[in-house]
């Protein structure tokens, strides 16, 4: 393949990047996917349901594209031309491909060895993202050379072919110009005087289109190479490469990591990760070049904080596993997005595991994904993981905490079932049976049930078929020396009970353990029924016997009282392990918000955590905390549950003080920033008075905030402060040369309360201080942070929703945008508005978030109607006679 590019002002470092020496495609026809099996259902619709839509006809299929583009970076535009060897299968006047928002000049094909016929018409159709080029005669069987000549714009919405703004050193505005191709279904573009530069690539080996990058820009790097041979290079932006030496070397022990655990190579010379300016997404493993927020990729020793190191290394064992699972084998349709998606979230964390043990990261996944799974899977309005797909529209919304973090969950949970031998042996059976193909879910379960023996489709079909997950219900009996547990399953719906004639049943790996041996499960069953009896044997009577050791089953657990009773002092003396510890208190809150337990018995176990010394137990707790005060902000007894707060919160914080101890490492950090941040929020004295302090030595320069402390002071100075503290933030920002500071600012701006100063911060959101991905959580944030501030952010995107909408063109970031802005409300009413606007606003790709934010307000104006008064009640009394430790 060649490239062309004209090189204007660009003189110094220019460079284009491809992946590894790439195809091209831009102009795909036949289908998104390489082709390869299957090919009777090619052209099917598949999915009328909401809109009806054919997936690309098989009569005529490309066999290697060559594709030259020319970006103007002064203009915004290109051109293009494309020369590809096709196949024609089945005699045609005319060829369907993928195509957006380019206008082709010219297209003809000729049949090898014949002359070329010229395409006489060509039909887009726009909204399906395809054109129809039509020829005057009948194209035969045979192969011949599609040649196509187009033109485009380089466009500001961070798809498909786009630029990508930037500031020099010396503080001159140019512009990248970038691509972006998932979910684009395969489309926008590809295509000699003495003043241009030509960059040519080698050929591919076959793979999927949207997996193509470009990127034309100046950039520095840092290189290395990986343990199996493999290039790697880190592209910053100039002056910065130093920022690029972490993700070099966690991409460096992440290859040979991937290389040993599928026991297949790396299947390209080199690999470039690179940092974009503006970026949707968090990053895109494009083959060989692997695009990324500059947040995702650069760390500063200096000026970055733990958790931003660890975000690289997530994001970085992310992107690199897709180029085994994703890119090497790529899903046969979006229907098995997740089988890409939750893959790579699950396996993020190996390898994350690996290169950094002390992070802890898999009790980390259990707050950051697990729950949020099934936070979300308990709504009627959820989707069953292996989803039909249809039209473009329905690809952007299935890029959610389904796929993604259900995915993950249920991969934890298969792998713990399977062992990890048996499951790295039927990895490398897939990969390799489907190098440079295509494959379905159940290809996955077919090499994971040769590898394990065990009826792995049967199982794993309950999970990603069907929505929603069980609730077991446990309850004990002692028999002599044994323990009888009769054990029963019903889905968990977040509104309390399953609506409906036949409720599903799934096949659920359980695991049991004691406080004999609390790390160690005494037993493992499949649960493939509606109810169960179990007997454990030789169980004391003063023993407690627990459910789903390491949090690990995809479902929640209600125990009997009398059970639960027995658990709870192991929260009070750390002997459950953390991740139970932090499991244990997930389940009894999100059977609060269901209704079936008093969200007074679950602040009571809140209490119990007095002694917790682990970081994410603690964050799994404050985000529940959380959940609470946004929904007690609704009442006004608001101020009686930041009293709570700070009561469960000084304890640690006071253990932990303000400035690191020897010793300390990256959880301690990241514990620290937690606790301060949200005894600070909830106004704690001492809290608030030493963040001024610091932050008015930060400002003066005297002593600068280290980059773990400053979100907690950033938080606290500002939701505590006047025009002033926003001022000198909004200045802070200015200056901020590094992407994660800006972000950190911009995170935490909602928190001010006073009603001027939101506005100010709504205005800041949407103007040119901000990058147009980061606008999303600077709205979201301050509808997340004062009862005003969610009204005032609701009433912005009612106000600038065209704006807004055509900035996102739909995509995932306007999903994002609407949940995080509306989900906190707690009045019924506001479903009805919310649902009202949408209506006559249609966001096509947010439908389904649409549908979820509303049942999310109904809950919680439920909640807030069975509960309130009952927690008042409980917070006062507590006031006079607090519990004792
Ligand atoms: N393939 C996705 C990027 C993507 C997301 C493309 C949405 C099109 C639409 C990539 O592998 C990814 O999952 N990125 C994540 C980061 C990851 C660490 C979870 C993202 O962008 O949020
Ligand atoms: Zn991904």
């Amino acid at each position: 393949m060649w490239l062309a590019a004209a090189a204007p002002s660009l003189a110094r470092r220019l460079l284009f990047l491809g992946p590894p020496p790439p195809p091209l495609l831009l102009l795909l026809f036949s289908r998104s996917f390489r082709r390869r099996r299957r090919l009777h259902s090619l052209g099917l619709a598949a999915m009328p349901e909401k809109r009806p839509f054919e997936r690309l006809p098989a009569d005529v299929s490309p066999i290697n594209y060559s594709l030259c583009l020319k970006p103007d970076l002064l203009d915004f535009t290109f051109e293009g031309k494309l020369e590809a060897v096709a196949q024609v299968r089945q005699a045609t006047n005319q060829i369907v491909m993928n195509c957006a928002d380019i206008d082709i000049i010219t297209a003809s094909y000729a049949p090898e060895g014949d002359e070329e016929i010229h395409a006489t018409g060509f039909n887009y159709q726009n909204e399906d993202e395809k054109v129809t080029l039509s020829f005057p005669s009948t194209l035969q069987t045979g192969t011949g050379t599609l040649k196509i000549d187009f033109v485009g714009e380089l466009n500001d919405k961070m798809k498909g072919f786009y630029r990508s703004k930037y500031t020099t050193p010396s503080g001159e505005v140019r512009y990248a110009a970038v691509t972006q191709f998932e979910n684009v279904i395969d489309r926008k573009p590809y295509p000699d005087d003495e003043n241009l530069v030509e960059v040519k690539f080698a050929r591919t080996p076959v793979m999927s289109t949207y997996l193509v990058a470009f990127v034309v820009g100046e950039y520095d790097f840092v290189e290395t190479r990986s343990k199996d041979g493999v290039c790697v290079r880190v592209y910053t932006p100039v002056g910065k490469a130093e920022q690029g030496k972490f993700a070099l070397e966690v991409a460096a022990k992440t290859l040979p990591f991937y290389k040993d655990y599928f026991s297949v190579p790396y299947p390209l010379p080199k690999i470039d990760l690179i940092a974009i300016a503006d970026f949707a997404a968090g990053a895109m493993e494009n083959w060989g070049l692997v695009t990324y927020r500059e947040t995702a990729l650069l760390i500063d020793p200096k000026n970055s904080c733990s958790s931003s190191r660890q975000w690289v290394a997530l994001v970085v064992g992310h992107e690199l596993a897709h180029q085994w699972f994703g890119n090497l084998v790529t899903m046969e349709w979006w229907t098995h997005l997740w089988l890409n998606e939750g893959f790579a979230s699950w396996i993020e964390y190996l390898c994350v595991d690996h290169c950094f043990p002390e992070y802890d990261i898999w009790t980390q996944f259990v707050s950051a994904d697990y729950t949020r799974a099934q936070e979300l899977d308990a709504l009627d309005n959820s989707h069953p993981i292996e989803v039909s797909v249809g039209h473009p529209s329905e690809v952007d919304e299935i890029f959610d905490a389904i796929s993604y973090s259900k995915g993950a969950s249920v991969i934890r949970m298969l792998h713990d079932y399977i062992g990890d031998k048996d499951f790295k042996k039927g990895m490398n059976m897939y990969l390799t049976k489907f190098q440079q193909k295509n494959a379905a879910t159940e290809d996955l379960w077919e090499s994971l049930e040769n590898a394990s023996g065990k009826p792995i489709a049967a199982v794993m079909n309950t999970w990603t078929k069907q929505m929603g997950f069980p609730l077991i219900y446990v309850e004990a009996e002692q028999v002599e020396d044994d323990r009888l547990l009769r054990l029963s399953q019903k889905k968990f719906c977040a509104g309390g009970s399953y609506v409906g004639e036949d409720c599903p049943q799934w096949m659920v790996p359980i695991t049991i353990s004691t406080s004999e041996d609390p790390n160690q499960a005494k037993l493992k069953i499949l649960m493939d029924k509606p109810e169960m009896n179990v007997v454990l044997k030789n169980v004391k009577p003063d023993q407690w016997v627990k459910l789903n050791l390491g949090t690990v089953g995809f479902y929640r657990t209600q125990y009997s009282s009398a059970m639960l009773e027995s658990l709870l002092p192991g929260i009070r003396d750390l002997s459950l392990p953390p991740v139970d510890r932090l499991g244990l208190q997930n389940d009894l809150f999100s059977l609060a918000r269901a209704g079936i337990i008093s969200t007074v018995e679950v602040l009571k176990v809140m209490e119990a955590f007095v002694n917790e010394p682990n970081y994410t137990v603690w964050s799994d707790l404050s985000c529940n905390l959380g959940i609470l005060s946004t929904l007690l902000s609704h009442t006004d007894f608001y101020e009686e549950i930041q009293e709570f707060v700070k009561d469960v919160f000084s304890p640690i914080g006071e253990r932990l003080g303000w400035d690191p101890k020897p010793g300390e490492g990256h959880l301690d950090a990241l514990l620290r920033g937690l606790v301060l941040g949200k005894l600070g929020k909830a106004g704690h004295k001492a809290t608030l008075e030493e963040a001024r302090r610091r932050f008015k030595d930060h400002v003066e320069g005297k002593q600068i905030l280290s980059a773990d402390l400053r979100s907690p002071v950033y938080l606290t100075v500002l939701k505590h402060g006047d025009g002033t503290t926003l001022d000198i933030m909004l200045k802070l920002h200015k200056q901020a040369d590094m992407q994660e500071e800006k972000n950190r600012i911009e995170r935490v701006l909602g928190a001010t309360l006073l009603p001027d100063l939101i506005q100010k911060v709504l205005t800041f959101a949407l103007s040119e201080e901000v990058r147009p991905q980061d606008t999303v959580s600077v709205i979201g944030g301050v509808a997340g942070g004062s009862k005003h501030g969610r009204k005032a952010a609701w009433k912005f995107i009612k106000d600038n929703w065209e704006e807004l909408y055509n900035r996102y063109q739909g995509g995932f970031l306007i999903s994002r945008l609407i949940k995080l802005s509306v989900e906190g409300f707690a009045v019924d009413k506001m479903a009805g508005e919310v649902k009202a606007f949408f209506e006559s606003h249609p966001a096509p790709s947010a439908e389904r978030t649409i549908q979820q934010c509303c049942e999310n307000i109904l809950l919680n104006a439920a909640w807030l109607k069975r509960d309130a008064e009952s927690i008042h009640q409980y917070l006062l009394q507590r006031k006079v006679s607090p519990p004792t430790v």
